[in-house]
């Protein structure tokens, strides 16, 4: 078979994700590549890990990448703290909350469903009535639905939910870099995020990381974790301290980039960094104003990082996402679930979250409507 190279367009990326990546992220990932036990690669591997805690704002030991893009590592905070008929509390308010209920239920667990219509938050409240129905192990809560553009406050759930002796599970795949993520002060005690949005780095690989609280469930489990790949007991003779010892092979040009893109962004500094993807998002949010366009999500709880732009009445929503495409190569996401048709997507994520891009999508959607 004879086929040619493949050459991707230029996009510039304002979906859901992932996001852009800086060239130096991608000139990581074209370095020569060393075996997973190298060395070199486990200094680099430590070097990662502390990155991560430094970001994550945790001195949490039990932080490191999970193989796999950010649904790896979701199911890794389950598989590990679940155990068959185990209750749990899960906050649903749009399509990733509803994956973990999914997936909460594939690991044994009985769920609590605590929902909010799409595009609204979910409610300290509603976690306390649900905590006194129930006495979960957990409850896990979706800190930026990527599907609908709504930021829950976390502080309040944590307090609510440590009081009731339960553990929280976060799914940060989204605020991760671009919105504060205070795991320590917040006391999340399982979190979970993805590369390819605010870290702005390939999707590929799930930073993970467990509070000693978590880390005494696991070891009192009493039937060991179903998963083999995502087994913390295993995986820790890899990624934690001390001798390191084979596990799987480390996707070592993925490690790459993403130490390249937490160095970048510590670089940068973690409060600036949010502060730019705020002031992006206020340009982004002023410029569709003027078009009398609006934001559907929560007024006072939307993402800084992903805009879900209400689509004015009568017009085509997949021919104005195509045109931005093929016209002006901007990609932004559509609308999912119940708001499909309803909105566009337009994340502002790390390295794609700046003035350049928002005057660009601005002009562009300016001209299409
Ligand atoms: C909030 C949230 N959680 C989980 C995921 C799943 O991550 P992935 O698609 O990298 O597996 C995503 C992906 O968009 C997400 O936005």
């Amino acid at each position: 078979m004879n086929v040619g190279k493949f050459l991707p367009p230029t996009r510039t990326l304002l979906g859901p994700g992932p996001s852009g990546v800086a060239p130096s992220v991608l000139e990581a990932m074209s370095q020569p590549l060393v075996g997973h036990l190298d060395p070199s690669f486990i200094s680099m591997m430590d070097e990662i890990k502390a990155m991560l805690r430094a970001v994550m704002l945790t001195e949490n030991q039990m932080t490191f990448p999970v193989s796999g893009t950010g649904s790896a590592g979701m199911e890794f905070c389950f598989v590990n703290l679940i155990e068959p008929g185990d209750e749990v509390i899960v906050g649903i308010n749009g399509v990733f909350g509803t994956r973990m209920a999914d997936v909460a239920e594939r690991c044994g667990a009985k769920v609590t469903r605590v929902e909010a219509e799409w595009g609204r938050i979910i409610e300290p409240a509603q976690i306390a009535a649900a905590l006194g129905k129930v006495k979960p192990k957990f409850v896990a809560i979706v800190h930026a639905e990527t599907s609908t553009g709504a930021l829950t406050p976390i502080e309040e759930i944590s307090k609510i939910v440590h009081g009731a002796d339960a553990l929280l599970l976060l799914d940060a795949v989204t605020s991760l870099g671009g919105c504060p993520v205070r795991v320590d002060d917040w006391q999340v005690d399982a979190i979970y995020s993805g590369t390819q949005k605010c870290l702005s780095c390939p999707p590929g690989l799930s930073p993970v990381s467990l509070s000693e609280r978590a880390m005494d469930a696991i070891r009192g489990r009493t039937q060991g974790v179903q998963s083999w790949y995502l087994d913390v007991n295993l995986l820790a003779n890899y990624w934690g301290e001390g001798a390191r010892v084979y596990h799987h092979t480390a996707p070592i040009s993925m490690n790459y980039a993403l130490h390249e893109a937490l160095r970048l962004v510590l670089e940068e500094g973690l409060e600036n960094r949010w502060a730019r993807h705020e002031a992006n998002h206020n340009l982004l949010r002023a410029g569709l104003a003027e078009m009398g366009l609006g934001i559907a999500s929560q007024e006072g709880h939307q993402l800084w990082q992903l805009n879900a732009v209400s689509i004015p009445e009568g017009t085509d929503e997949a021919a104005v996402r195509a045109a931005l495409l093929n016209d002006h190569g901007i990609e932004v996401g559509p609308g999912l679930g119940p708001l499909a048709g309803k909105v566009w997507r337009i994340g502002l994520m790390g390295h794609s979250s700046s003035k350049e891009n928002v005057n660009r999508v601005l002009a562009a959607l300016k001209e299409l409507l």
